[in-house]
C-alpha cells in the first residue's frame, strides 16, 4: 500500500518522505515547485528520494481538479494520504491573498475530494498551523480554544481547510487529523523563514531586522521532532470516522534574541540588529499545548534550542558551501 503525500519538495513533506522510506514504505509524492522561493532547494530536498525504488513522483498542482481527481484511478493503490501542499508565508498573504486561497482552501477542497474517492483510505493527515490560533493571548495555545480571530490571510485559509475538514468527515466519514505546525527549523529548512534569514543575515554581516521590537517569542519546534509527530499521527488514526485536530511544537516558548545569540554562537558572528514595530499579520508569542498530542500518540518533542540550531547551522553551511 501507498502513502501519498502533497507538498513532498517542501521543508516538512520531504523530510516525512524520507522518513516513510526508510521505513520501507512506498510514497507517491505530489508537488508543484511553486516558485514562492528558489525551486532549486525543492529539488535538492527530491534528489535522495527519487534515488528510492520506494518513491514516485508526480509534478502536479493540488488546486488542479481534474489532475488531482485523475489520481485516484491511476494510483488506486493509495490507503494514506499527508496534505503538506500549501502556499506559506503570512506576510505575502496580506498582499497577494489569491494564490493562498487557490492552494490552500481550493487545493485543500480537492485533495478531500480525492480523499472520498479512496473507499478504503485509513487516515488522512493534513498540516494546519498555529496561526489559527491569531490575536488569541492565552498561552500556551491549546486545540481546545476558540479560533475565530485570524489576522493574516494565510491563517484564514489554514482555519477555512480545518472547517471543510469537519463538513467532509460529517458527510463522507472519513478519517482526518488536522496537525497544526509551530514554526519548524532545521536542516533542508525553508529560506524565507527567520531561522534561515537570521543564519544567512549573520554570516553575510547584513542587519537583522526584528520586529514587535524584539519583544517576540515563537516556538521553534526541530525537524526531527514535527516528522516524528506527524509519522505517531498517521500511524493511529482515531477507531471510528472523526476529524482530531493536534498542536504539534516545542512546548516552548523561545525569546528571539535568544534564538539569535545561539545563531551568533554556532557561526562565531555576531548580529547586526535593527527593532521595528509590528507588521501587519505577525504575532508576537506562539506557545503549543501538546497535551492531547502527548496522551494520544505518545510523542514528545525531543530537541531543544540549543541542541537544534547547531544542527541547522552545520546544514546551512554545507548546503551554501561555506
Ligand atoms: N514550516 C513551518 O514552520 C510550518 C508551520 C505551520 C504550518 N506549516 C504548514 O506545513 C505544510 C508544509 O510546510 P513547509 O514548511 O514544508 O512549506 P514548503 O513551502 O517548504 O512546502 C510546501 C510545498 O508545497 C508545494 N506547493 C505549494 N502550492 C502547491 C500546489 N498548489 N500544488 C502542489 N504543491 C504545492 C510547494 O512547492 C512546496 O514544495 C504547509 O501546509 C504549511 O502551511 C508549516
Amino acid at each position: 500500500m501507498t502513502i501519498l503525500i502533497t507538498g513532498v519538495a517542501g521543508f516538512v513533506g520531504s523530510q516525512v518522505a524520507r522518513a516513510l522510506v526508510a521505513r520501507g514504505e512506498d510514497v507517491l509524492g505530489i508537488d508543484n515547485f511553486s516558485p514562492y522561493y528558489d525551486p532549486v532547494l525543492k529539488f535538492a530536498r527530491l534528489k535522495p528520494l527519487r534515488e528510492s525504488n520506494h518513491f514516485t513522483f508526480l509534478e502536479l498542482d493540488v488546486s488542479n481538479r481534474d489532475a488531482m481527481l485523475a489520481v485516484a484511478e491511476r494510483h488506486p493503490q493509495v490507503d494514506r494520504i499527508i496534505h503538506l501542499a500549501a502556499q506559506p508565508g503570512v506576510r505575502q498573504s496580506v498582499t497577494d491573498p489569491y494564490i493562498y486561497v487557490q492552494a490552500n482552501v481550493m487545493g485543500h477542497l480537492i485533495v478531500l475530494e480525492l480523499a472520498r474517492r479512496y473507499p478504503g483510505l485509513k487516515h488522512l493527515v493534513y498540516a494546519s498551523s498555529s496561526s489559527v490560533y491569531g490575536a488569541n493571548t492565552k498561552l500556551p495555545f491549546s486545540v481546545a480554544d476558540r479560533v475565530d480571530h485570524p489576522v493574516s490571510v494565510y491563517a484564514a485559509t489554514k482555519r477555512s481547510a480545518e472547517l471543510m475538514t469537519e463538513a467532509y468527515v460529517h458527510l463522507h466519514k472519513l478519517k482526518a487529523t488536522g496537525l497544526r505546525y509551530f514554526t519548524v527549523y532545521g536542516p533542508w529548512g525553508r529560506p524565507d523563514m527567520s531561522p534561515y534569514i537570521f543564519a544567512k543575515a549573520i554570516q553575510e554581516g547584513s542587519t537583522i531586522s526584528l520586529f514587535h521590537l524584539g519583544f517576540v517569542k515563537r516556538d521553534f519546534s526541530y525537524i526531527d521532532d514535527i516528522v516524528a509527530g506527524t509519522l505517531a499521527a498517521l500511524d493511529q488514526p482515531a477507531a471510528e470516522p472523526s476529524h482530531r485536530l493536534y498542536n504539534v511544537g516545542a512546548a516552548g516558548s523561545e525569546d528571539i534574541l535568544h534564538v539569535i545569540e545561539l545563531f551568533e554562537k554556532a557561526l562565531g558572528k555576531k548580529a547586526k540588529i535593527e527593532l521595528k514595530p509590528g507588521e501587519p499579520g505577525d504575532m508576537l508569542e506562539t506557545a503549543a499545548d501538546i497535551t492531547e498530542t502527548t496522551r494520544d500518540f505518545g510523542w514528545t518533542p525531543k530537541v531543544s534550542v540549543e541542541e537544534g540550531i547547531p544542527k541547522f547551522v552545520e546544514w546551512f553551511k554545507a548546503y551554501n558551501g561555506l
